[in-house]
């Protein structure tokens, strides 16, 4: 990723969530409202004018997608199943219990800015890179701010996670949280995902949990994005945001448990592959 410019993938996952909002049932699919806050949030913010968002929500740019899914099948759906899948898993955590919310690498996503008011007693934080997190700062200055969300700018390749929280007064490491690491582990080299998930464990207090999105490793040893995988790498990483990391789910519950965390697919009813992307859930 280009250090100094926002994240493309995190403006291209909220431009297709604005699409979905126009694709017929995904709003069985998708949280009530996040199609609204999430065109509000790129407009609010400069990352896009209003003729593009305005594109983007039409029927004709669902077929557009739909079109160009023959590289990624059911890559579509598959980011707002992953969406309703994080926010699913945190609404559990807070029944549960969890009294602070955490995303990594959190892009344009509402979630935080959207489930603050109603959940006054829970702290919300989220984490990403400056060049992404200030332009999303921007756009929730605009929306309203919320007492409970903490928008974090940071790089976490150059400062570790447990240094970030540790200096922030409203992160208690005794608590009980979810964290979400929705469509970033895979643009992380494999040392740093150890170190990420160790951290995270580190900085939650018990029966926390963790929700995350991976990919799973090929034949090869590549990331697997089906058919097409030696062109959708080569895209990315022309594009600047390669994948790096990837591993195969009955390899999962040995990972997590070396990293302090529990594989709990209990937890979860999401099962098996949307688009190229697993869902994944661990506690502490
Ligand atoms: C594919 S986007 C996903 C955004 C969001 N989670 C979603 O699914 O809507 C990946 C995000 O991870 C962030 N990211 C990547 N490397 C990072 C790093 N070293 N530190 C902080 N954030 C990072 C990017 O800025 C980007 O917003």
């Amino acid at each position: 990723m280009r250090k100094d410019k926002p994240s493309k993938t995190a403006y291209k996952v909220a431009l297709n969530i604005v699409t979905l909002g126009a694709k017929p049932g995904m709003n069985k699919v998708l949280p009530p409202g996040v199609f609204e806050a999430t065109e509000k949030l790129l407009f609010a913010s400069g990352a896009a004018g209003a003729t593009l968002i305005r594109w983007s929500r039409s029927r004709r740019m669902v077929s557009v997608y739909e079109a160009f899914d023959w590289m990624m099948p059911g890559q579509f759906e598959a980011f707002g199943h992953r969406k309703a899948f994080c926010e699913c898993q945190v609404r559990d955590g807070i029944g549960a219990g969890a009294t602070q919310v955490l995303v990594l690498g959190a892009g344009y996503d509402t979630m935080g800015w959207r489930l603050a008011p109603e959940f006054a007693g829970v702290n919300f934080f989220e984490i990403d890179h400056p060049a992404t997190a200030l332009l999303k700062a921007r756009g929730i200055e605009a929306m309203g701010q919320r007492d409970n969300l903490h928008l974090i700018p940071e790089d976490l390749g150059k400062r570790k996670l447990v240094d970030v929280l540790k200096a922030n007064q409203s992160w208690d490491q005794t608590a009980q949280t979810v964290i979400a690491a929705e469509g970033l582990l895979m643009y992380l080299p494999s040392e740093a995902v150890r170190d990420l998930f160790g951290q995270c464990a580190a900085i939650a207090g018990t029966n926390s949990r963790i929700a995350f999105t991976y990919l799973c490793t090929g034949t090869d040893g590549r990331p697997d994005a089906g058919r097409w995988t030696g062109l959708v790498l080569w895209i990315l990483k022309v594009t600047g945001e390669p994948w790096l990391w990837s591993i195969r789910p009955e390899e999962l519950g040995r990972f997590l448990g070396e990293t302090g965390w529990t594989n709990a697919p209990e937890l979860t009813e999401w099962t098996g592959k949307n688009g190229v992307e697993y869902l994944g859930v661990a506690r502490k």
